[in-house]
């Protein structure tokens, strides 16, 4: 099957320009102004830009084990909705993903039954060193320095240091401090307000962490990424660790912040806590002075009832994995970023530390996995219009300009907006493993 699409601005590594770009089968075949091909499909994409797929670095789709919060049916439409062509899942589901044979079981489960390419990592706990040493079909090695939804902890120094100095894969770690955050939780353990949430998982657990686990990738030479970048005091460590170290930012800890809780409840409650309006400033300036390097979502869904219980049972955790690309756009409209920042953030920088196989560019050669924007597209973010299973969001009512208006993955199209209509390709083994050139 080949497909062309022409008169896209296309945003290629280098620069961005109109021309076109042949698919063929699964591949980014030719580019440029002149394809002289008969296609199955031809595409005018006039007015609108044509961008790699997203590769969302940081999800939980639940599954397997509490597909009653979401399941990969629903997360990847979702995706395919968002512009997310790729996704790398955690390690916390039922049962967790701490060995080669849960890997390969999770892997075996999904296939057949995402609609867009799926790579899972291995989570650490006290005593896997030798799973974490072999396994091989995986992004990296997720560490919980500090414990969140489920039973994943990693808090010992010594099976740290370890962690860092006997394995090879990249590493990425949630960082908030357990001693901190426990004691935080003690004196607070009468409250019942929501907002407690952010005294508790405060900006010095989230320092102290981030630099404890910089300190151990630096000593043991070893590339680390911390996940959820929420303080601005965290930017600065991260920076002055140089190349080995990157660092992440999620929609919800550039767009909320502590002044929200009034508004949205437990629904902006998630782990790492939502900070103060400063940090949302220095998490933007920090992407665009390049001392952070991606953006991705921490998609966490829990249903609405679960949410709705009270602080602090409430758990933590939000999905966003469908208006994360849509959200960017909104900004690139008003002007404070461009799309080629977005691109970077979103999709090669993420495909390049994960080393993602032919993915995160639109490069000959590489995988046709693409997203077409109408920058012009105005919409409203609906609770009734999630594709995620949760049925819900905390941008509900929110008004946007700029979306996805088509998605393939691997060179089949997945999904079409058109006139306000979305349709989704109903064959979920579009999606398919994603290989990592470590
Ligand atoms: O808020 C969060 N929820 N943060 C995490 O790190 C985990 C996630 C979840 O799995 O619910």
């Amino acid at each position: 099957m080949k497909t062309i699409i022409n008169n896209a601005q296309v945003v290629l590594p280098d620069e961005t320009v109109k021309t076109s770009v042949l698919i063929d089968g699964v591949t980014i075949a030719e580019i440029g102004p002149a394809i002289d091909v008969e296609a199955d499909r031809v595409i005018d994409a006039t007015g609108k830009w044509l961008i790699p797929g997203v590769v969302d670095d940081q999800v939980h789709f639940r599954e397997p084990g509490l597909t009653h919060k979401e399941d990969w049916y629903h997360a990847t439409r979702a995706c395919a909705k968002g512009g997310v062509t790729s996704f790398l899942e955690m390690p916390n589901t039922i049962p967790n993903t701490i060995s080669r044979e849960a890997l390969d079981e999770k892997l075996a489960l999904a296939s057949g039954r995402c609609l867009v390419n799926y790579g899972f990592y291995i989570g650490a706990t006290p005593d896997n060193l030798a799973e974490l040493q072999a396994v091989t079909r995986t992004p990296g090695i997720k560490i919980f320095i500090g414990s969140s939804t489920g039973n994943l902890l990693v808090d010992d120094q010594s099976v740290l240091e370890q962690i860092f100095a006997e394995t090879k894969l990249p590493i990425c770690a949630h960082c908030e401090d357990e001693a901190t955050v426990r004691a935080n939780a003690e004196r607070y353990a009468d409250a019942t307000d929501v907002a407690t949430h952010s005294l508790i998982r405060d900006h010095q657990a989230a320092l102290i962490a981030t630099k404890r686990s910089i300190d151990l990738a630096l000593r043991h030479q070893h590339p680390f990424h911390v996940l959820h970048v929420s303080t601005a005091a965290e930017i600065e460590v991260i920076e002055q660790a140089g190349d080995l170290v990157t660092g992440e930012v999620c929609p919800h800890h550039l767009f909320f912040n502590v002044t929200d809780y009034d508004r949205l409840g437990s629904l902006v409650k998630m782990n790492p806590s939502v900070k103060h309006q400063e940090d949302n400033q220095a998490l933007w300036q920090a992407l665009i002075d390049g001392k952070l390097q991606v953006v991705a979502t921490d998609h966490a869904p829990h249903t609405l009832e679960e949410k709705r219980k009270p602080f602090p049972e409430c758990p933590s955790g939000l999905p966003a994995v469908e208006n994360s690309l849509a959200l960017m756009l909104n900004e690139v409209n008003q002007g404070r970023i461009d799309l080629r920042q977005v691109v970077h953030w979103m999709c090669s920088e993420p495909a390049r530390i994960w080393h993602l196989r032919n993915k995160g560019e639109i490069r000959v050669g590489f995988d046709a996995d693409l997203a077409l924007i109408d920058m012009q597209d105005p919409h409203v973010i609906r609770n009734e219009n999630q594709q995620t299973k949760c049925g819900w969001t905390p941008w509900d009512g929110s008004s946007l300009t700029g979306s996805v208006v088509r998605t393939w993955v691997l060179g089949e199209q997945v999904f079409q907006k058109e006139n306000g209509v979305e349709t989704f390709c109903t064959d979920h083994s579009r999606g398919k493993e994603i290989l990592f050139d470590h």
